[in-house]
């Protein structure tokens, strides 16, 4: 399908795992995609231009607003306009348990510096943009965590909640504007992000889902082009699961 012809994508945290498959399937669509990274391995941005898209490779750190503005400065003067905005990039927390009791306050700010101050400097970056030529669409990469308790993810859980009450809020304000934001909750997905977990807990994983697999970047890539397409034109200020089931099975196992 061509439906993002003549728009024009930034896709945070699009060297690897879930935010490469949204730039490669925005670029597939027809969008032009700035990827931004934290990383300077520019593996996506090659294989969207040997494939005959257009892409740029932009280093930065989604929790500094000056990476922010440039970011957004370089895409337009490259591609002229941003008209979709993808806020995957996020981390998880690996410097203590992620528990209320042994969480410290470096892990806590880390965790809301990237998951969900990312989101809101990467909003505030580029809606005054979208509103001088028009419009835009907004799509925050969320998680299952802030649907439910989810053990062992506690400042996540509370970062990715706050991307959903953010995004519900933006949402109301700026849908005067010609603005769509919603929000994305993936289930488990097989990405590098899981490196950090054994087999076992995978496999865990696996199960809770009422569909017995891990999910995959491409499908939670499906969600999104839909919601920067044509048809997805009427829906705004929601959070959508992508998630094998997992967030209406009242026993996950
Ligand atoms: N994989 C899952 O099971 C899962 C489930 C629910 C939600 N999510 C969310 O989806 C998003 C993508 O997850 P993933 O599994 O693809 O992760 P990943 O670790 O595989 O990839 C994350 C990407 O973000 C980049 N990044 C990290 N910090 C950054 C920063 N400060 N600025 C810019 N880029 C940065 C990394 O370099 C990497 O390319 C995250 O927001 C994550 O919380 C993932």
């Amino acid at each position: 399908m061509n439906r993002l012809q003549g728009n024009v994508a930034i896709v945070t945290g699009g060297t690897m795992g879930i935010g490469r498959a949204c730039a490669l399937r925005c670029a597939q669509e027809g969008a032009a995609v700035a990827v931004a990274d934290i990383s300077d391995d520019d593996r996506t941005v090659k294989e969207i231009r040997a494939d005959g898209g257009q892409a740029r490779h932009i280093v930065m750190d989604v929790s500094r607003r000056d990476d922010w503005q440039n970011l957004v400065a370089t895409t337009i003067a490259e591609f002229g306009k941003v008209d979709l905005l993808a806020n995957v990039a996020g981390v998880v927390n690996t410097l203590t348990p992620d528990n209320v009791i042994d969480l410290t306050d470096e892990a806590w700010d880390r965790v809301m510096n990237v998951d969900l101050r990312g989101v809101w400097l990467g909003m505030q970056a580029v809606l005054p943009h979208m509103i001088s030529i028009g419009g835009g669409r907004i799509v925050n990469m969320a998680s299952e965590a802030a649907l439910k308790g989810c053990d062992d993810l506690a400042v996540y859980s509370a970062a990715k909640g706050g991307v959903l009450a953010l995004t519900r809020q933006a949402a109301l304000t700026y849908a005067r504007e010609n603005i769509t934001i919603n929000a994305i909750c993936p289930g488990t997905i097989d990405t590098p992000i899981l490196q950090i977990v054994g087999p076992d807990i995978r496999n865990a994983c696996a199960q809770s889902h009422m569909i017995k697999r891990l999910g995959r970047p491409e499908e939670i890539a499906g969600m999104l082009a839909f919601l920067f397409s044509a048809d997805g034109a009427f829906c705004t200020g929601m959070d959508y699961a992508v998630d094998g089931g997992w967030s209406v099975n009242g026993r996950n196992i």
